[in-house]
């Protein structure tokens, strides 16, 4: 049979056998540091020159960092979650309506990750939203819950344009022009969104909600779960729990921003682990380049012609490669590297 929802309302007592990873392959959750986090910014705190500094640090050490003070209010966040959790309770029947396996739907509901691929699946369903522009896509939406629209609607815009302004402050800190990101990907850049659901799981030590990975888009803004973490990041080889921080976002480099930073800045790995006692949710957004816009280092961050890590691609290239493989498959930057450079 088919693979479908794992969020069926079922309660599952042994983890099925195609979620069960080999030996090696296992989260190892009690090697796990939960002594660190990923740097904590107050975007409300201190002159320019200070938080741009500080991105410029976390994006060198971590890859990630977590903001607060960000302006979004806790109205917009709190409903959005709400409305993620009202949707995927909704009954089986009702969900399967939006379900679907192929990658090139703009609205669908889907479990694991590219089951098309994958050997071996994860405790997630998601629901995967184009968001912009919001007036082509919402009319795919879920209406129900009723709320569903206009929530995640107000939800999108903030996003939005916090996600515009963290670009500046990142273009700011590898030197470059403010607008230099955001013109080079395009003043038009996709926004997406995957609403994850992570159910309990029976088994939480033999396998993933989603296993390592680096994100194929520009910048994620993930919001998470206040009361149950599950992220973790991948730093000098060892796996770390980002925990949850009162009303802040998790936002990590994307795949198409240490391409453009010629890799000073890195796309990090990182896993969302299951747990056995509470289902979590988080909502990761997407900001993506424009199809056709062409993603290299500006000459300010290569040093001499030669030094130029990746070749030179559109984003379409990049995504094409990208779901033609599988998520855990290895870094898909690495096919894009200057000959010279393997
Ligand atoms: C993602 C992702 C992490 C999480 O959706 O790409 O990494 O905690 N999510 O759900
Ligand atoms: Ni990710």
């Amino acid at each position: 049979m088919e693979t479908q929802l794992i969020s069926s309302g079922f309660q599952y007592t042994t983890l099925p056998r195609s979620y069960i990873r080999s030996e090696p392959d296992r989260p190892k959750l009690s090697e796990v540091a939960d002594y660190h986090n990923a740097p904590v910014i107050d975007l409300g705190f201190g002159d320019r020159k200070y938080i741009v500094q500080q991105i410029s640090d976390a994006c060198q050490q971590y890859g990630f960092f977590q903001i607060i003070n960000h302006g979004v209010s806790k109205d917009i966040t709190e409903n959005m979650l709400k409305v993620s959790k009202e949707f995927f309770d909704l009954p089986i029947e009702e969900k399967m309506k939006l379900y679907s396996n192929d990658p090139s739907k703009t609205t669908r509901l889907s479990t694991s990750s590219n089951l098309q691929k994958e050997k071996i699946h994860n405790w997630r369903d998601y629901l995967r939203l184009h968001c912009y522009p919001l007036d082509k896509y919402d009319q795919e939406w879920p209406s129900n819950p009723s709320s569903f629209k206009e929530i995640v609607r107000n939800y999108c815009i903030e996003i939005r344009k916090l996600g515009l302004k963290l670009q500046e402050a990142i273009s700011e800190s590898l030197g470059l022009d403010k607008d230099y990101i955001n013109n080079s990907l395009g003043l038009e850049q996709g926004q997406h969104m995957a609403i994850n659901y992570y159910p309990k799981c029976p088994e939480p030590e033999l396998t993933y909600g989603l296993p390592a990975h680096t994100d194929p888009n520009t910048l994620t803004i993930l919001l998470q779960d206040m009361q149950v973490t599950g992220l973790q990041l991948l730093k000098d080889g060892k796996w770390l729990a980002v925990k949850p921080f009162p009303n802040a976002f998790v936002v990590n480099i994307g795949d198409q921003l240490q391409a453009l930073s010629n890799s000073k800045y890195k796309s990090t790995w990182h896993r969302a682990v299951v747990n056995a006692h509470k289902p979590r949710i988080s909502v990761a957004t997407f900001l993506c380049p424009c199809n056709n816009a062409v993603i290299k280092a500006p000459s300010e961050l290569i040093e001499d012609e030669s030094k130029a890590i990746y070749k030179d691609f559109t984003y379409e290239e990049y995504y094409g490669k990208f779901w033609s493989r599988n998520l855990d498959q290895g870094h898909c930057l690495e096919l894009f590297k200057n000959s010279r450079e393997i």
